[in-house]
């Protein structure tokens, strides 16, 4: 059993009941629909990815887990210098372990700053890494990527190692993605490192089977951002006039995940006074999940201006964990 250590949790104040009515209304006002996969990490929500993560369709976090286990090594070895951690969708933490197991073993003391967007993992999840790790400093943050960007201002006082693992880029569209990376670089000094989790282009079948998993964790996390709405704004989504669905994109190499309406209907907002009308066969958009070939990578990472210093991944070229430095 773990132990548990009192860490300080800094709320960057975006996780904000505003945010999410805004960011719904927004969302479900354009057109094409979509609601933000931001969204989908309430409480229920969060749990619900945790289990995701287990299922055997999902390879995403397994593969990820493996080349952690048998490269994370290399990758530490490949530091110059000591480092201070921070994490851009912190989670469960669970794979950041390796982490800090390998650099425990490397330097002393140092600080790792986990930002995620929900408060009630970031909580429990900092004070399990404060009692197991006491040669650490850790210090939470409650934020979504783009606010995290604005917290990477804060220095801390040795190179910053930045996480961004689970293949969190996918989620943004290509040219998001470099831009979001840009965002980083500039928000990084020179020396720092970032270190990328990104899932590959594969078997399309293989993809899309991790976002169909049999057990249907994936279709309730998306059914769960409907019953959010219900509960924080009102809303009188009915589960059953909507349809999950998780398609690859083999043109575009994305999966692309969210709901059918089933039908015409109208669902109505009670906190916004708001009638929202969906037709038939309407699609709300609620994620997409880009994948990288190698040469799509390289470039992203070029343009981005970060120096790739250490690539490794799994024997099928599944994942690939990429240590870059700030120039
Ligand atoms: C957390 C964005 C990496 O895209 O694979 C998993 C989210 N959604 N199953 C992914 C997700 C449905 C996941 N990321």
């Amino acid at each position: 059993m773990t132990k548990t250590a009192s860490a300080p949790i800094t709320n960057l104040h975006v996780a904000r009941d505003d945010d999410f009515s805004a960011a719904v209304l927004e969302g479900l006002g354009a057109s094409p629909k979509r609601l933000y996969p931001r969204l989908l990490y309430d409480e229920r929500g969060s749990r619900l990815f945790e289990r995701i993560c287990e299922q055997p369709e999902y390879y995403v976090t397994r593969v990820e887990m493996e080349v952690l286990r048998l490269e994370g090594r290399k990758i530490i070895d490949a530091l110059d210098g000591e480092v201070d951690l921070i994490e851009l969708g912190s989670g469960n933490s669970m794979k950041t372990r390796i982490i800090l197991d390998h650099l425990s073993d490397r330097q002393g003391h140092f600080e790792y700053r986990p930002i995620d967007i929900s408060e009630e993992i970031l909580r429990k999840t900092s004070q399990e890494i404060q009692a197991d790790y006491p040669n650490i400093s850790v210090h939470g943050f409650v934020a979504d990527f783009l606010a995290g960007l604005e917290f990477l201002k804060l220095k801390t006082s040795r190179q910053r190692l930045i996480l961004f693992l689970g293949s969190n880029l996918g989620n943004f569209e290509y040219g998001e993605a470099l831009e979001f990376l840009k965002q980083i670089r500039r928000g990084a000094v020179t020396g720092d490192w970032i270190l990328l989790g990104i899932d590959m282009d594969k078997d399309p079948a293989v993809i899309e089977g991790a976002y169909n998993d049999a057990a249907g964790f994936t279709r309730e996390f998306m059914l769960n951002l409907l019953d959010r709405i219900n509960r924080e704004l009102g809303g009188d989504f009915d589960r059953s006039g909507f349809q999950f669905r998780a398609e690859y994109n083999q043109a575009g190499q994305r999966m692309e995940i969210g709901v059918l309406s089933r039908r015409k209907q109208k669902v109505f907002l009670e906190e916004m006074d708001r009638t929202i009308r969906f037709s038939r066969g309407e699609w709300i958009e609620m994620e997409v999940s880009c994948k990288y070939t190698p040469g799509r990578l390289q470039w992203l990472l070029r343009e981005a201006g970060l120096q790739t210093v250490r690539q490794v991944s799994d024997s099928r070229g599944w994942f690939t964990l990429n240590l870059c430095r700030v120039p």
